[in-house]
């Protein structure tokens, strides 16, 4: 059954998607902003290039809304506060609201935008449910790196790259300054979390 867009559930679940994305990318610079202040630079990138593909996910459902330009959507949702101190509970939180989104919330509207006829925002949200899938594991890994006191040491040799100037230290404890660069320790992310960017910075 054809359904008018402007009457449409899904063209709430893209504002309320928008909703949500938009938050998410504040959240994810508020919490860079924590990351830094505790010297751990490379979280600090890991949430701000989160934080720009939020936007990215924000915007492609904005442009779906395009032809309701000038018309206003009411809706309700529920939006997480997870204004933590720590980092690793930054990140966690961050992993549960990004398994949220993927398991359930997007695959939910997918499925209502396809039962609507809308195909093409249908494939959008479950497009963007499996970046956020990626997201969820990104946050995770840090996240229980962290806490388990990985994310600086490890028992077998380890690779780490200097996000500031890509110098790849090979060891089981990271410098405390880049040797190269000088920059602090906390610029080092281990390499073990390259499988989590979905690219392979060292070999
Ligand atoms: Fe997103
Ligand atoms: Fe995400």
């Amino acid at each position: 059954m054809a359904i008018d867009f402007k009457e449409s559930k899904t063209r709430e679940n893209l504002m309320r998607a928008f909703a949500g994305e938009s938050q998410a990318r504040n959240r994810y610079t508020i919490a860079a902003e924590v990351a830094r202040e505790q010297g751990l630079f490379a979280v600090n990138q890991v949430f701000l290039f989160t934080a720009d593909q939020e936007r990215a996910h924000a915007k492609r459902f904005y442009d779906l809304l395009k032809n309701l330009s000038g018309t206003t959507i009411h809706i309700d949702g529920g939006y997480p506060v997870d204004h933590f101190d720590s980092v690793s509970e930054l990140l966690k939180a961050a992993e549960h609201n990004e398994m949220e989104e993927y398991e359930d919330v997007y695959q939910n509207f997918g499925d209502v935008a396809k039962e609507e006829g809308f195909i093409e925002v249908a494939s959008a949200f479950y497009q963007i449910a499996r970046v956020e899938q990626t997201h969820a594991k990104r946050f995770g890994k840090l996240a229980c790196m962290l806490e388990n006191n990985q994310y600086f040491e490890s028992k077998e040799d380890e690779y780490w790259m200097c996000l500031n100037c890509g110098h790849i230290h090979k060891g089981k404890l990271v410098p405390e300054v880049c040797p190269v660069c000088r920059h602090e320790r906390g610029y080092f992310i281990p390499a073990s979390m390259a499988p989590y960017f979905e690219c392979e910075f060292i070999k």
